[in-house]
């Protein structure tokens, strides 16, 4: 549907905005595209008109139904672009400097554009719903609640977010793993975990609940690298088993949100289904790249016990990969970490000592004290910070 498509290019627009500087012609083509799609989109409707509520995008009147896992209409509504419409006469600028609003919206919230965006005219109308023709902007408020320092806290890692993201999309609709934005992302986040520990981590327990996927991908990258650094391994190994992390499970992303969110007890198909999602990864990984075959390992074995349980089943008993060893227990401490729409992520002293009652049964006990051992350390030294912090940082790795 023409209207999908011009959704699904507008946010790869905003994507790519947030990939490349303004003259690269990866970020030309997706405006151009963007615009194309919109083109098309006006041969049959002159006017469209485009609500963002809650998780729901509505076109025209019509709940847009073809837009699985696009999970952008809840990050639009929060910023305040609720209501969308655009004039026949629209150009390709138009639509551009639309973009740029709205990127600073959700990635420079503080930068308030509202003066020159005013003086302009525009053909692209958007704002609150109630407020129809009138622009609309969400600003910043100095404020001191929790809530808001956590936002702010956050968006040093937007920028990775928004690659993990792209890298989703791009294996929804291609089946493809790009494998470049991949590496970038993992070098990216190793030189921040490196630089400025204090923010790397916030994300275990500030995930978004809307981008549970993007945000779970990058913890377990982080923490499988600050792992595998701390069990003594060299940068290779740390930047391959990070990479594999990041991949872990994108054997999940056409498992439809509402079942990955779903609370309460899972039907035995929804089960089923997200079950499959080891061997589903370790296809696409595969079929993506032949080089990535330890992340296809690891998306494979990331849910297997050591003892034998857990899953896919092993038709014979071997040792997994080391990497997945590692991954695993990351996996579980994230999962149990972040915030879900049925559950409030448990405690951090309760995970260690799940974890710690786990060892040499589902985890490879080497592996499962070496974690705790670093997460101790990392509190330590957390507490020990004269900045007040609002979250432990990562241990300083040398
Ligand atoms: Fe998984
Ligand atoms: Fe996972």
């Amino acid at each position: 549907m023409a209207a999908g498509r011009f959704l699904t290019a507008l946010t790869k627009a905003l994507t790519s905005m947030q990939l490349y500087g303004a003259q690269h012609p990866g970020r030309q083509g997706a405006m151009a595209q963007a615009y194309e799609a919109l083109r098309r989109l006006m041969e049959t409707d002159v006017r469209p008109r485009f609500t963002f509520i809650g998780d729901e995008a509505i076109y025209n009147d019509l709940p847009l139904r073809s837009l699985r896992g696009w999970d952008w209409a809840a990050r639009f509504d929060t910023v305040g672009v609720q209501r969308v419409e655009i004039d026949p006469e629209t150009t390709q600028e138009d639509l551009e400097a639309f973009l740029g609003e709205v990127y600073d919206l959700l990635y420079h919230p503080t930068v308030d554009s509202s003066v020159t965006s005013h003086r302009r005219r525009s053909t692209i109308r958007w704002g609150a719903v109630g407020i129809r023709d009138q622009r609309y902007q969400q600003k910043a408020e100095p404020s001191d609640s929790l809530a808001d320092a956590r936002r702010r806290a956050v968006v040093p890692l937007m920028e990775e977010g928004a690659a993990v993201r792209f890298i989703h999309d791009e294996v929804r609709t291609t089946g493809q793993i790009p494998l470049l934005e991949a590496e970038s992302v993992i070098r990216s986040l190793s030189a921040a975990m490196h630089a400025e520990p204090a923010v790397v981590l916030p994300l275990v327990t500030m995930a978004p609940v809307d981008q549970y996927l993007t945000t779970h991908a990058i913890n377990v990258a982080v923490l499988t690298m600050a792992l595998t650094e701390w069990l003594g391994r060299g940068a290779a190994d740390v930047r391959a088993f990070g990479l594999a992390a990041l991949l872990h499970d994108i054997g999940k992303v056409r498992i439809p949100t509402e079942v990955l969110v779903k609370p309460g007890r899972l039907t035995d198909q929804e089960l089923s289904l997200i079950r499959q999602h080891p061997e589903e990864g370790a296809r696409i990984i595969y079929e993506s790249d032949t080089r990535l075959d330890l992340a296809a390992t690891v998306a494979y074995e990331h849910h297997i016990w050591i003892d034998g349980r857990g899953y896919p089943r092993l038709l014979f008993a071997r040792a997994c990969h080391v990497a997945s060893l590692i991954v695993h227990v990351c996996d579980v401490y994230d999962a149990l970490a972040s915030v879900r729409p049925f559950r409030e992520g448990m405690a951090h002293d309760d995970i260690l000592s799940i974890i710690e009652q786990g060892a040499g049964v589902e985890f490879d006990a080497d592996i499962a004290l070496a974690f705790l051992s670093m997460m101790r350390r990392w509190e330590t030294r957390a507490a020990s910070t004269t900045e007040p912090s609002l979250l432990p940082s990562l241990p300083q790795l040398t």
